[in-house]
């Protein structure tokens, strides 16, 4: 007989475990960095409403906010520019390792690889009094390399950050070679800000999951990238593009909905685990697409999103999120599709390494349970007896 050591309390037939299959209702830890009410759809920063934030306030002081815990006053804001603009630059090593990923390689497996070169050229890497100048140095140098790796896929050359423009801004610099109509930066800026924190999702879960361990901020962030790459996370904004362009005419989306459902296809953009009645950030959202619509005087993608919304609530009660108006938003500014999610990163990384530097403050390792349902014990026969 297997020796064991047990438990002079043990129950041999325990009671059946109660499985939250995907976490689903599971209360894991306290926050102080954002709140999700579903009941009145609400989300707030800091205690700060997220709708006010985006008409209020650029991303630089959302990313202060996140950080920090109060919204920035003038000193503190320019202050805080001056860091994030200086530290845009990345190294010529880094950049290098970017131009030399295979061509067809997703944006997103780009910035992984990217996020993970800068955790090894930091040699502060263990040291976690040094996660909040970290948290800034990838803030800042997330963009430079989201449009690095756009630059060399599209065969053109790097175009160096400009620390003379906004964070927004200079995103559009260096993608495009110019900046927009104010509009289109405000739009882009919006989003950000809608797109920076959202408590425990599944990306930033993982952050704190990697965070408990005691590792390093950029291992967290490589493997929150990788959570966030998925189709029923981040990855909604490209799909949900890719479905509209499918759909090609907002006729036929009312139909197309009604087929898809019929074949209980998962609608991209839509649901969520937690909002039941409506996705907060949507109406902002929504509100900057149609700018975008009106700016580029295109208004097949906005039609359509009407007509997909009204079809999938008429049916089946399921609102839109946020990546429903994201998705039409960033093609109309001309972002290529698959550098959607991407910018997400570039917006998400403010609140990853809020919540992994509030883990690691007051941390337990995170090991959740499982029921087992395998095999019941058995014993290891001789290999002449298998
Ligand atoms: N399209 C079609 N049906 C959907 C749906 C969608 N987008 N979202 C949920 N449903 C259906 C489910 O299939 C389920 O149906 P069933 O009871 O017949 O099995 C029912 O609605 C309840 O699903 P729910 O428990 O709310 O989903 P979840 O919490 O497991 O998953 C998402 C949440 C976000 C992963 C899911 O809504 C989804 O896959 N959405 C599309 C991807 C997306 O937009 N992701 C971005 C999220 S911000």
């Amino acid at each position: 007989m297997t020796e064991r050591i047990v438990n002079p309390d043990y129950v041999a037939e325990p009671e059946k475990m109660n499985v939250k299959k995907g976490l689903d209702g599971a209360v894991i830890d306290t926050t102080s960095i954002s709140k999700v009410t579903p009941d009145t759809s609400s989300l707030v920063y800091r205690g700060y409403p997220v709708q006010e934030l985006a008409e209020n306030c650029k991303f630089e002081e959302v990313a202060y906010l996140l950080y920090n815990g109060e919204l920035p006053t003038k000193a503190q804001l320019a202050e805080f520019e001056k860091t994030e603009r200086g530290y845009r630059e990345i190294t010529k090593a880094n950049l290098e390792v970017i131009r030399m990923l295979p061509k067809k390689c997703h944006p997103m497996d780009s910035i992984r690889t990217g996020v993970s070169f800068l955790g090894c050229e930091d040699t502060r890497i263990w040291d976690k009094t040094s996660n909040l100048d970290k948290a800034m140095m990838m803030l800042s140098k997330i963009p430079t390399m989201v449009a690095a790796d756009y630059r060399f896929k599209k065969g053109l050359d790097f175009i160096p950050p400009n620390p003379n423009l906004s964070f927004a801004e200079n995103f559009f610099h260096m993608c495009f070679g110019k900046v927009p109509d104010a509009k289109v930066v405000r739009a882009f800026d919006v989003s950000l800000t809608l797109y920076a924190e959202h408590s425990f999702n599944a990306s930033t879960f993982t952050t704190r999951v990697v965070t408990s361990t005691e590792s390093d901020i950029y291992s967290a962030t490589v493997a929150g990238i990788g959570a966030l790459k998925g189709p029923l996370h981040g990855g909604a904004n490209e799909q949900v593009m890719h479905m509209m362009i499918e759909i090609a005419d907002p006729a036929k989306a009312e139909q197309w909905m009604k087929d898809a459902l019929a074949q209980k296809r998962k609608v991209m953009g839509f649901g969520h685990r937690v909002y039941r009645y409506g996705d907060s950030r949507v109406p902002t959202m929504k509100k900057y697409a149609q700018v975008m619509a009106d700016v580029t005087g295109e208004q097949k993608w906005m039609k359509m999103y009407d007509a997909l919304e009204k079809t999938m609530v008429a049916a089946k009660k399921i609102h839109p999120n946020l990546d429903f108006p994201a998705g039409p938003a960033y093609y109309m500014m001309g972002f290529e599709i698959d550098f959607f999610t991407p910018i997400f990163v570039m917006a998400r990384t403010t609140g990853w390494s809020a919540h992994v530097i509030e883990q690691a403050n007051n941390n337990r390792i995170i090991r959740p349970l499982s029921e087992y349902i395998g095999a019941p014990e058995r014993h290891v026969k001789p290999m002449s007896e298998r």
